[in-house]
């Protein structure tokens, strides 16, 4: 059986495990996919033992994506800038090679949600590594223009800078906000803790889209904003699902379906 996991420190409350389940036995799948705390100090050796072991792959997650990335023999284009893995599969040589899927994943949950990117008016706050992750497929788009704004203004602007030859993209401060986006993106961390940027009511049009990275089961901070103004709000357990189908298929060649996991996880949040 092809051994894949997912490691993390905490790793108990991932969803990884039962996602992969699904897809397994939904695309008839022969594979076996568990959960590894990997010791804060050492995930590189908890990683070659595990290749050494037989592991085919597996998904990175807190706080180890950086420390993945690091350790790839080989990166593909998006994971080499977003210096960021959170997919790792054993090549036939037993060389790392890494990918992030997370904005892949985002891109395929707005596209579900029957977003349409090509031309749009894109804002996105934040300017961490979530956000770092997903530029390059958000870019490969083609919108009309994409613009980042963080709480510290520098970070939006290094991004903007390191994503200039992708695309229309610009890097500001909050206070820079103004005039109105068809979809607004929340990559910010703010929202673990209650917490939102300080918006413009009138940043949405009638047709906005405001998507929150972050997922619970109450509507977020930033989802129940959107709504308050009449507008669409999305929050980000589609992109969980759809970033875990991306990677599935790295591994395993077969694209699962994503709708019947992704309502049984909102049924069990
Ligand atoms: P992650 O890997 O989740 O992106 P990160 O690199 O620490 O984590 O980035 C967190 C992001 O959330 C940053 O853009 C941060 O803004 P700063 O760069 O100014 O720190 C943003 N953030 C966190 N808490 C926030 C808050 N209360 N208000 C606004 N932005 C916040």
């Amino acid at each position: 059986t092809d051994r894949y996991c997912v490691l993390g420190h905490p790793i108990g409350h991932s969803k990884s495990p039962a996602i992969h389940a699904a897809f397994a036995e939904e695309t008839g799948q022969t594979m076996e996919y568990v959960a590894i705390e990997a010791p804060l100090d050492d995930f590189t050796g908890t990683w070659r033992s595990l290749v050494v072991d037989g592991v085919r792959g597996a998904n990175v997650t807190v706080p180890f994506k950086q420390q993945a990335w690091q350790l790839c023999d080989r990166l593909s284009e998006r994971a080499r800038r977003a210096g960021a893995v959170n997919t790792l599969v054993v090549d036939s040589d037993g060389g790392t090679w890494g990918d992030t899927t997370d904005g892949a994943g985002l891109v395929a949950d707005l596209q579900r949600h029957g977003v349409v990117l090509e031309g749009a008016r894109i804002l996105v706050l934040g300017a961490g590594g979530a956000v770092r992750g997903v530029l390059e497929p958000l870019l490969a788009e083609q919108p009309q223009q994409l613009t980042v704004v963080n709480r510290t203004a520098s970070r939006a602007i290094e991004l903007a800078t390191d994503f200039a030859d992708l695309g229309a993209i610009e890097g500001a401060g909050l206070d820079a906000i103004n005039g109105q986006y068809d979809l607004v993106i929340n990559g910010t961390s703010a929202s673990l803790s209650g917490d939102l940027p300080p918006l413009p009511d009138d940043l949405l049009d009638e047709k906005g889209i405001a998507y929150d990275m972050m997922y619970a089961a109450q509507p977020t901070v930033f989802v129940a904003w959107a709504q308050a103004r009449g507008a669409r709000g999305i929050d980000g357990l589609g992109m969980l699902v759809e970033q875990a189908a991306v990677s599935f298929e790295l591994w395993r060649g077969v694209k699962p379906e994503t709708e019947a996991v992704l309502s049984e996880l909102r049924a069990q949040l």
